[in-house]
């Protein structure tokens, strides 16, 4: 039976740079209620909110102090309340961010599991996990394991009181909690049933695959493989997912990469007890230069692999088809912004190229996350300061660069092309002050582009990227695109993008020049009995022609042929 949640269109609303409605700088819940309409003109139906919950802030909300409670910055529990309410009037969804695998360092557990003093230190030391110093031949204090962060660094941080390390594969404001212990296995979810209770419609599953750790802590480096994607993680999350997520129908998205074809369907089979579907990442990273020692891993920006960005789409197209169920998306928090990924974000070729990414992606199969800004095509941050970045793993990783022998212009670059933070600035509204996202200045700086990229602007322009997402989404709920199976041309050719797939009334045939160079390319014999449907330039075409301009991207379309 089809579910509500694969024929969905979901939109992930960065909450912290959406919009600002008490004008503190920050986005808050009152600004998602006060966007709903925009969403819904856009085709939107479900909003995924990153962490409203109370924190510190040391990983802007992933590092909660206070599963209960709504964080000040965003407001209050009424105005989450309101946002249901709002989003449920219009017949719209609310997923929210659930964070299982720490909690902040301010968190009461922790504050109790670090102090030996604190009455509950003997119930709460468990929750986390804990592992004595190792010593070296000169009795100085070592780390257990050279374990290292996601973040950089180590993944241990010592707490003298208790003479012992904690372990956090975050930050170290995020101590990681320890899934063997039932007691704290049941306090969450107590804490999600609530969130249920409230009538939320289901959850984002941040770091899924971390929640189970090799227990032995073999020293290795960087030792992934000791925490993250270990068996008995699923373990934990079919346990929620049998006791909460399908008695109450919750729609289950989760967070996790590197999954092999049986532990994808493994997650989000049909047949499943864990979520309804995966976020994997590996069509995120096809363009690192692996030679890059300087600022290596994904900091390392090297020319596109499209067919291994192709080969990914079929890949994951072909785990779910009929087995289970698929997501699509270009980006999301933790990446740059797509047109500055694999488009092209200088003024010549930047509404061609955000077209062209759309064109290729929103005509594929399983459900689509669009990510707030994307619809107009938001570029990566202009920055020049160190001070103007915000996320913390861009001060750890800058030292790395620093130490590894970069110049303070080479670690920016790497900063500006691949930071987290490229995605989280201020939603551009229009070209008032601070883009129209707030009157005070924002949380972060805004993106000098605004006076152009702006959602004003593109609003008043009928051939604008914004226009063509709302076409997309409304054609693809139309075509029921999301039941859709497509068939892949040349999946190796290393500059042509192009399918066949067939929706409820028609086939389309998608076509496109992923790169910034002109391509000839033979076109498929059957385009004789399609018409050109959509394309991407600023003049008109030959539709027969061979010749692709630069991130040109054609849409050919004929009637479904009777069965
Ligand atoms: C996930 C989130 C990321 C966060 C991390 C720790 O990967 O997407 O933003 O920093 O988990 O919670
Ligand atoms: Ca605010």
């Amino acid at each position: 039976m089809e579910k509500w949640w694969q024929n969905t269109i979901v939109y992930q609303v960065y909450l912290r740079s959406f919009f600002d409605t008490n004008n503190d700088g920050i986005g808050d819940l009152q600004g998602v209620i006060a966007k709903l309409d925009y969403l819904q003109s856009l085709g939107i139906e479900t909003v995924w909110i990153s962490p409203h919950y109370d924190s510190p802030m040391d990983d802007n909300g992933y590092d909660i102090r206070n599963f209960l409670k709504v964080s000040e910055d965003y407001g209050t529990i009424e105005d989450f309340r309101d946002l249901l309410d709002a989003a449920h009037a219009r017949d719209m969804k609310i997923i929210i961010d659930l964070v299982l695998n720490h909690t902040s360092d301010e968190h009461p557990w922790f504050v109790a599991a670090r102090d030996p003093s604190h009455p509950e230190h003997e119930k709460y030391r468990d929750y986390y996990i804990w592992h004595p110093p190792k010593y070296d031949a000169l009795g100085q204090r070592k780390l257990p394991t050279q374990w290292v962060s996601w973040f950089g660094g180590p993944v241990w941080e010592y707490n003298p009181p208790t003479d012992a390390y904690y372990l956090h594969i975050f930050s170290k404001k995020m101590p990681d909690l320890n899934w063997r212990n039932k007691a704290m296995r049941e306090d969450l979810k107590r804490i999600i049933r609530w969130w249920v209770d409230l009538g939320v419609d289901g959850f984002r599953i941040d770091a899924s695959n971390h929640l189970e750790k090799n227990w032995s802590f073999p020293d290795a480096r960087p030792g992934y493989e000791h925490f993250s994607s270990l068996p008995k993680h699923h373990t934990y999350l079919a346990e929620l997912g049998r006791e909460i997520f399908k008695p109450n129908d919750l729609m289950i998205m989760g967070e996790a990469g590197g999954a092999s074809r049986a532990e994808a369907l493994q997650y989000a089979g049909f047949d499943s007890d864990e979520f309804n579907m995966l976020i994997q990442f590996e069509h995120c990273w096809v363009d690192c230069d692996p030679t890059n020692h300087v600022t290596p891993g994904k900091w390392a920006k090297g020319t596109i692999d499209l067919p291994r960005l192709k080969h990914s789409f079929a890949h994951w197209i072909d785990v779910f088809k009929g087995k289970g169920w698929n997501t699509i998306y270009w980006a999301n928090h933790d990446q740059p912004r797509v047109v500055s990924h694999y488009g092209c974000d200088t003024h010549d070729y930047h509404t061609r190229s955000a077209k062209m990414l759309a064109y290729v992606l929103y005509f594929l199969p399983g459900t689509p996350i669009v990510y707030y800004g994307e619809e107009i095509g938001m570029t990566n941050v202009d920055y020049t300061k160190l001070s103007d970045f915000r996320d913390v793993e861009v001060f750890t990783e800058y030292e790395n660069f620093i130490a590894n022998g970069a110049s303070h212009d080479v670690a920016m670059q790497a900063l500006r092309d691949r930071s987290r933070d490229n995605a989280r600035s201020p939603m551009q509204w229009n070209r008032m002050l601070h883009a129209g996202f707030s009157e005070h200045p924002p949380w972060m700086p805004v993106n000098n582009n605004y006076e152009v990229i702006n959602v004003r602007r593109q609003e008043q322009d009928g051939d604008s990227i914004l226009m063509t997402y709302r076409h997309l989404l409304t054609l693809r709920k139309e075509e029921r695109l999301a039941f859709s199976t497509p068939e892949f041309f040349d999946l190796d050719h290393p500059q042509f993008f192009s399918y066949r797939t067939t929706g409820a009334q028609h086939t389309f045939l998608i076509l496109a020049n992923f790169k910034a160079s002109p391509m000839t390319c033979r076109l498929p014999d059957e385009l004789q009995t399609y018409t050109l449907y959509l394309h991407n330039l600023e003049h008109d075409l030959d539709e027969k022609s061979e010749q692709f301009e630069p991130y040109e991207a054609r849409v050919y379309r004929r009637l479904k042929s009777p069965r």
